[in-house]
């Protein structure tokens, strides 16, 4: 009998030391078909562990057909402090993909914003990475990331690769610079005046703490951006992932299965401004 709880093997390929709190782990499943892999930008999936839990992680990495797929990690519990122990090679288990994925065929033609907030960058990169791969079909892309610690940015060779990109701005911002340095200081909201793009036909996407959304789309509101063109991927407690425990749940939707991405004019119904 199918079991939807049971989770799959992937074995650990590769792992990169993002920060010293963060992960990237390239994980390879034994069969190129698995419908796992089939999940599109802004979903996740349950990454579990023997002895120690079972967690959401959203797939940092945009589809591709070998098999692999990356999340990124951070250390905050047992579980991921378990991960992080963890070398090239060993077995991990998985189930999803699962939620809703970001509207891939609402942003074509359009212009896109991204505003990232520490490991907000993650789901991000997912739907970044799918754009610049299909990039004819899309505007102009600008992505404004934050983070605390200039060694705190993840993904550093790529968001150059991002930059080099025909049409595509990268914009960063620290709260703590240090002696190398010479960026921008301060909330990501300090880089909107930058940003080159017409906001009646843009498209933006959030992700990060939840004081950040709540400034971050108070402003680009202000800039004449449209609420039900402005998606945020949005953290809740979550234990089966597939909408039966309850334990996600608000106001009559379920972050695991009606989310984990909103539009403001659903999160506004809800009663979530962040
Ligand atoms: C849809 C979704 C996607 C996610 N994607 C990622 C990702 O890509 N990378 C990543 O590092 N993390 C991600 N998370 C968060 C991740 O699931 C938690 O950090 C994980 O459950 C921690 O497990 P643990 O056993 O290590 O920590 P625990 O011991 O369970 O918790 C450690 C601390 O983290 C807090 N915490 C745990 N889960 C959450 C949560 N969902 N929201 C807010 N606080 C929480 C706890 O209150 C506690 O303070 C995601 C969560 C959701 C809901
Ligand atoms: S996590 Fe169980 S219902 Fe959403």
């Amino acid at each position: 009998m199918h079991n939807e709880y049971l989770p799959k093997k992937a074995a650990i390929e590769k792992i990169v030391e993002e920060s010293g709190d963060t992960k990237t782990f390239t994980l390879r499943l034994k069969d190129k078909s698995d419908g796992l892999l089939r999940y599109k930008p802004g979903q996740f999936l349950m990454v579990s562990l023997p002895g120690y839990g079972e967690a959401p992680f959203t797939f940092a990495s945009c589809p591709r057909k070998d098999g692999r797929l990356e999340i990124s990690v951070r250390r905050v519990g047992s579980l991921t402090e378990a991960l992080h122990k963890l070398k090239e090679k060993d077995i991990i288990g998985v189930r999803g993909p699962y939620g809703n994925w970001f509207p891939s065929d609402k942003i074509k033609g359009k212009d896109i914003l991204f505003i990232a907030g520490g490991c907000g960058i993650a789901p991000l990169r997912s739907l970044i990475q799918y754009v610049l791969k299909n990039r004819k079909n899309y505007g102009k892309v600008e992505v404004i990331y934050g983070c605390r610690a200039p060694k705190d940015i993840f993904y550093k060779d790529e968001i150059e690769a991002w930059e080099q990109s025909k049409n595509s701005n990268v914009h960063l911002t620290v709260d703590e610079p240090d002696e190398t340095w010479g960026g921008a200081c301060g909330v990501v909201c300090i880089l909107l005046p930058k940003i080159n793009v017409n906001p009646k036909k843009s498209m933006v996407f959030l992700c990060g703490p939840s004081v950040m959304i709540k400034f971050a789309i108070r402003d680009i509101v202000k800039l004449g951006f449209k609420e039900q063109n402005i998606y945020a991927s949005l953290e809740r407690y979550m234990k089966c992932g597939i909408g039966k425990c309850g334990h996600c749940y608000v106001k009559g939707k379920y972050v695991c299965t009606d989310g984990p991405n909103f539009s403001y004019t659903e999160m506004k119904e809800l009663g979530i401004e962040s």
